[in-house]
């Protein structure tokens, strides 16, 4: 299979996460938290180091702490319903965030009737800085949620530039980096984000089952996830300090190992520059496709390595399933649960789009097989693929 889907997960991982995960999993995957005895212990310390390089990788040591989470999804649940929410204040978001931030805002709004907002773009799709500027002194924010990097287009959006006017008006800042930790450089002071949510499975080469947030000291949020961390067992509430009162359940030690190591190994290798030569083979190589329409960062702005494209002719879904059934090409089709930025891409046609999202173990043969491929489609290669396949709906 040629994998072209790390927008989804990073696959594959890099072989040191495989051999310290099952070489854990074997000898010493018990409970962090909660025994006394040395290999719990060293499953404790094993968090508080994660926490520590995860700090040090967003220069955020003494400034956050950090919470860790089963998935970012939940993380940023955590953050979005841990808010102090009253009827009337306004979220903004941009239209790239993922359903991971939209969906937990919009059941704030039906449960705290809040307001949602868009950020404005310009017509490049690029966020309008001087129009965010106008709708905050409109409508003055009081949370603003920008992702990192969109995971349909690959656009590293300015959340620093967004953050600096919220901040103006005091409003909590949260940055989804499930697509950007590890990946792109980010400093905690001169982002002025309250909250930084990352996953583990992405950018960060770690496996599924641990993910989180930065936050900022002395910011706070309720409790939405209640439970046993191992802290004061004997009080039935949970612990009132951060970030503890945010951890609950039993954590995936195993997940957790892997990405200490997946953590350790990012520091001998250049995601980024990987990412970006890719990038730019594919976005040269890319319009040797005909019918082509291509959907990639605005002018001038950082593109990560995540495109997304569209065959005139055929849904996005049924180019997908093609690529799959005759080629052995793995790519996302669809509206990536980021439904909103669909409608200014115009795609509807499309019922979404194929999206190819690298990582740093792809090559250059990699994106010359993808353009045969798209080269090579036609109608008759839809035949014999099941229905069902074809019609897809994410
Ligand atoms: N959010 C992940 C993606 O973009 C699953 O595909």
């Amino acid at each position: 299979m040629i994998y072209l889907d790390n927008g989804a997960t990073t696959f594959p991982k890099p072989e040191c996460v495989y051999e310290a995960t099952d070489r854990f999993a074997r000898e010493a995957a018990v409970n962090a938290g909660r025994g006394a005895y040395r290999a719990a212990r060293a499953a404790t310390d094993m968090i508080k180091e994660v926490k520590t390089e995860l700090l040090s990788m967003c220069d955020a040591r003494g400034q956050a702490e950090v919470a860790l989470t089963p998935s970012v999804t939940i993380a940023l649940n955590q953050i979005i319903q841990g808010q102090r929410w009253k009827e009337g204040v306004t979220a903004y978001i941009t239209p790239y965030e993922h359903n991971a931030v939209l969906r937990p805002l919009k059941l704030m709004e039906q449960k705290h009737h809040i307001q949602v907002m868009e950020l404005p773009l310009k017509e490049d799709l690029s966020i309008d800085l001087d129009g965010v500027r106008e709708a905050f002194a409109a409508c003055p924010p009081d949370f603003v949620a920008v992702t990192a990097i969109s995971n349909v287009t690959g656009y590293v959006l300015p959340a620093a530039e967004v953050f600096a006017e919220a901040k103006q008006y005091g409003a909590f800042t949260v940055l989804d980096a499930a697509q950007a930790m590890g990946l792109l450089r980010m400093r905690f002071a001169q982002l002025k984000a309250d909250c930084i949510a990352f996953a583990g499975h992405k950018t960060l080469y770690a496996p599924f089952g641990v993910a989180g947030f930065l936050i900022k000291n002395g910011v706070d949020l309720d409790v939405v996830l209640a439970g046993g961390n191992g802290i004061r067992s004997e009080d039935p509430n949970m612990p009132k300090f951060m970030p503890e009162k945010m951890e609950c359940a039993s954590m995936d030690s195993v997940a957790i190992c892997g990405l200490r190591t997946s953590l350790n190994w990012l520091k001998g290798v250049d995601p980024w520059k990987i990412e970006t030569e890719l990038i730019e083979y594919l976005l040269a190589r890319l319009p040797e496709v005909k019918d082509l329409t291509i959907y990639k960062a605005p002018p001038g702005a950082q593109q990560a390595g995540v495109v997304s494209v569209n065959l005139e002719g055929f849904r996005a879904n049924e180019v997908a399933a093609i690529l799959d059934a005759k080629n052995d090409i793995a790519v996302r089709a669809g509206h990536h649960c980021a439904g909103l930025i669909h409608h200014h891409l115009n795609n509807k046609k499309y019922d979404g789009t194929i999206r190819i999202s690298l990582g740093v173990f792809n090559t250059r043969e990699d994106i010359d097989a993808l353009i045969d491929a798209l080269k090579g489609i036609d109608r008759d290669a839809l035949k014999g693929i099941d229905a069902n396949i074809l019609r897809g709906n994410c």
